[in-house]
């Protein structure tokens, strides 16, 4: 690499060997690496404007270019590789980023239904195969995982996430940078993570996309910074700032965020990626008066790298040359950035990444197939089975299957689906036929959307042509089961794609009750990428089974619940409401003044007056083909002080006739604090699985870390009092016990 004064022989730690670089870097070049272009064509937001690829090309030979993204596969990133290695100056490699958000180019289920797995060594082992493909493509970062809690399902990127609870968000976000890292980062098969988008944006008001937030300090530091901090405890790489303005200030700039809480308070090391032209958008905003001074509040905030907003490019020389902004604040965005290109091993070999045969072996191997496969079949929730209608027998049934979801090679994909090959995954259909034994047949009966959709695009859904539901009804006649597939199309889910309302979208809720009419042993298979409010169905439909967009092998893992060659042991990771107007309604809720109704039937209580106040499937819920009983609750002693932890165990007992897998779940509540505390909180889970009639003695530690909140002090720290601890197979039925923290 000519002009780069670095060696592979040197014995430097890698912060030397960036000081020595940064020494030799021109205030120019050094801008260069907080500047991130978008590829020539994909795009994942709002282009600046058209033609820019020219001056993209010679920003690179300027070495004025750190990072790109949206460029994939082997021959194009060795194209613009060897453009910054081999035509700039000091030919620093570029970083390489993608949104490998549940996959490359082979899917596992959206990250909300892998949530439902609650398998931690499950979604690390998912991530792990999807660095391993999308590093054999180029990829040496990934925009994940996506981090954001959220409680309001109107929010289309709710599907990208691991729903609405921190202690299961942040055990996930563990093993999703677990698996994308791994023990090395320098590793061909590692790429890194990014946590994202900090902060907040999963209470964008009334769950519109790039909404304003506005969020409580004790909500803040209870509910919605946990996973970030895991995440930086985890050894996250990099952070993603947001859209959103917090509190009245867009994160971007927002130097509470990035400054005072990452980078000093929690320690963060890496660099902080703004998102796609979040710099440039401080204007809209109305906090930045033009690109100038957008750039000044994004890099005294904190934000190291500007993606695809050229303001960073076009104003930060200027502002450091005009004394507004400190080259010191330069001098550290770029180590960051530096420290993780080395530590990539990019400095080492740039092209490490661009080998074409690994990529050709690589990509759709069978242990990725396989993984993915395992993924889907626990992210799978089986949320009512009436009569035991499943699992199916294997022969002498006919079975009707009804719904364009059934056919759908594509909306299993999800919306955030890298480079999967459109129409690639396994359908409902597909799957099932590999099961020979019984008689199958199909009818769409209506279409979900009309014309074609895209990722960028709105999409039009049908609520007019119902032409194909006479041929349902007359196929589901006189059939031992009916299989309805029904649920969302994928680019109704994810960025940009927020509703107002959560029923079945279009014609699907009247296809249904048609069929109802004439057949009500029915098996809703439900296809969607957020909660639904399908109360009709809960109340009328023996059979429903969660299967959210469920990725590339979603057909398989589909039929093989359905036969019950796996049991479902999938819990959701978001409350379903009955209706919108309970948005927001959580399990972690507080108990306020009034939480019970009068026994003299007055109207001053917390309520509701034309719903009831119970979610139509709580938190932690989903069902198993066998059953699960919960006694002989005990504590190791009911008072513990600080240093000194007890244990908490009970039997689990498989009542039922299958071999299961139980997600034990405890959650506890502090009964009167410094602030008011929810009613309960989840402080940890276990996977249990049980062969029928065995029991498990299953144990947890509790002790002063796991009960320790973000006080009216302002500081993270626990407080002697009460505490009822409850265990349980979701957040509703539990047995519980009490026990006090004291002095
Ligand atoms: C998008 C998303 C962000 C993604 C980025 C790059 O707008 O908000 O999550 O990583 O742009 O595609």
């Amino acid at each position: 690499m000519p002009g780069l004064n670095t060696s592979k022989s040197m014995s430097e730690t890698i912060s030397k060997r960036v000081d020595s670089l940064l020494l030799q870097m021109s205030l120019r070049e050094k801008v260069g690496q907080m500047n991130q272009y978008n590829g020539f064509w994909d795009v994942t937001g709002p282009l600046p404007s058209e033609g820019e690829s020219v001056k993209k090309y010679k920003d690179l030979k300027d070495g004025l270019v750190g990072s790109m993204l949206n460029v994939t596969g082997v021959p194009e990133v060795m194209r613009l590789q060897k453009i910054a290695v081999e035509e700039s100056r000091l030919g620093i490699p570029l970083i390489i980023g993608y949104d490998v958000i549940h996959g490359f180019k082979t899917l596992s289920p959206i990250p909300l239904a892998e949530s439902a797995s609650w398998d931690v060594d499950m979604i690390r082992k998912s991530a792990e195969v999807a660095a391993t493909e999308a590093a054999a493509c180029g990829i040496n970062w990934t925009f994940a995982p996506m981090v954001d809690v959220s409680r309001d399902p109107r929010w289309g990127r709710v599907m990208e996430g691991a729903g609405e609870d921190p202690f299961l968000g942040s055990k996930i976000a563990i093993a999703r940078i677990r698996g994308f890292q791994g023990e090395e980062l320098s590793s061909i098969n590692t790429i890194a993570a990014c946590a994202k988008h900090f902060a907040g944006s999963g209470f964008s008001e009334a769950g519109k996309e790039y909404n304003t937030t506005d969020i409580s300090e004790s909500l803040l530091h209870n509910v919605v910074f946990p996973p970030f901090k895991a995440a930086v405890k985890a050894g996250v790489k990099t952070f993603m700032n947001g859209f959103n303005e917090l509190n009245g200030i867009p994160t971007t700039g927002n130097a509470f965020l990035q400054r005072t809480i990452l980078k000093e308070n929690w320690g963060f090391k890496g660099f902080v990626v703004s998102d796609w032209c979040s710099i440039g958008e401080m204007i809209p905003h109305g906090y930045a008066k033009d690109k100038s001074a957008a750039s000044n509040s994004a890099i005294q905030a904190g934000s190291d790298m500007d993606m695809e907003s050229y303001c960073y490019i076009d104003n930060l020389e200027k502002l450091v040359l005009s004394g507004k902004v400190d080259e010191a604040l330069i001098n550290d965005a770029v180590k960051r950035i530096l420290t993780v290109k080395f530590e990539l091993g990019l400095f080492d070999n740039p092209y490490k990444y661009c080998d074409i045969t690994r990529e050709k072996k690589v990509v759709g191997n069978k242990v990725i197939t396989e993984t993915v496969l395992e993924m889907a079949k626990k992210s799978i929730v089986l949320l009512k089975n009436e009569g035991h209608l499943l699992p199916l027998r294997k022969k002498g049934l006919n079975i009707a299957v009804i719904g364009a979801l059934a056919k759908d090679k594509d909306s299993p994909l999800g919306s955030w689906r890298a480079k999967a090959t459109e129409n690639s995954a396994v359908s409902v259909l597909e799957g099932l036929s590999a099961y020979k034994g019984n008689n199958v047949t199909y009818a769409k009966g209506i279409s979900l959307i009309k014309g074609s959709a895209t990722f960028v695009s709105e999409l039009e859904i049908n609520t007019t042509d119902r032409s194909g539901i006479k041929e349902a009804v007359s196929i589901a006649k006189n059939k031992d089961i009916v299989l309805m597939v029904l649920g969302e199309h994928a680019f109704q889910t994810g960025e940009g794609r927020s509703r107002t309302s959560l029923d079945l979208p279009g014609l699907q809720q009247e296809l249904l009750e048609e069929v109802y009419k004439v057949n009500k042993n029915i098996v809703l298979v439900l296809m969607n990428g957020r909660p639904l409010t399908i109360n009709w169905a809960d109340q009328q439909i023996p059979a429903i089974l969660e299967v959210w967009h469920l990725g590339s092998q979603s057909g398989n893992a589909i039929a093989q619940v359905l036969y019950g060659d796996y049991n479902p042991s999938g819990k959701l990771p978001i409350t379903f409401p009955k209706s919108v107007g309970q948005i927001p309604v959580y399990y972690n809720h507080k108990n306020t003044g009034r939480p019970t109704k009068p026994s003299n039937d007055l109207v001053f209580w917390s309520h509701y007056s034309d719903q009831d106040n119970t979610p139509l499937y709580p938190f932690g819920y989903g069902l198993s083909y066998t059953s699960f009983k919960y006694d002989q609750l005990k504590l190791s002693r009911d008072a513990f002080t600080k240093r000194e932890s007890i244990k908490v165990s009970v039997r689990l007992t498989n009542t039922g006739n299958y071999k299961g897998t139980e997600v034990v779940q405890m959650y506890i509540r502090d009964i009167f604090a410094s602030i008011t505390r929810p009613v309960k909180e989840l402080k940890g889970f276990q996977l249990v699985s049980l062969n029928p009639g065995m029991s498990k003695q299953i144990e947890f530690t509790i002790d002063e870390e796991l009960i320790s909140f973000y006080t009216a002090n302002q500081k993270w720290e626990a407080e002697t009092g009460d505490f009822e601890l409850m265990i349980g197979g979701d957040s509703v039925k539990t047995v519980s016990i009490l026990f006090s923290f004291i002095d």
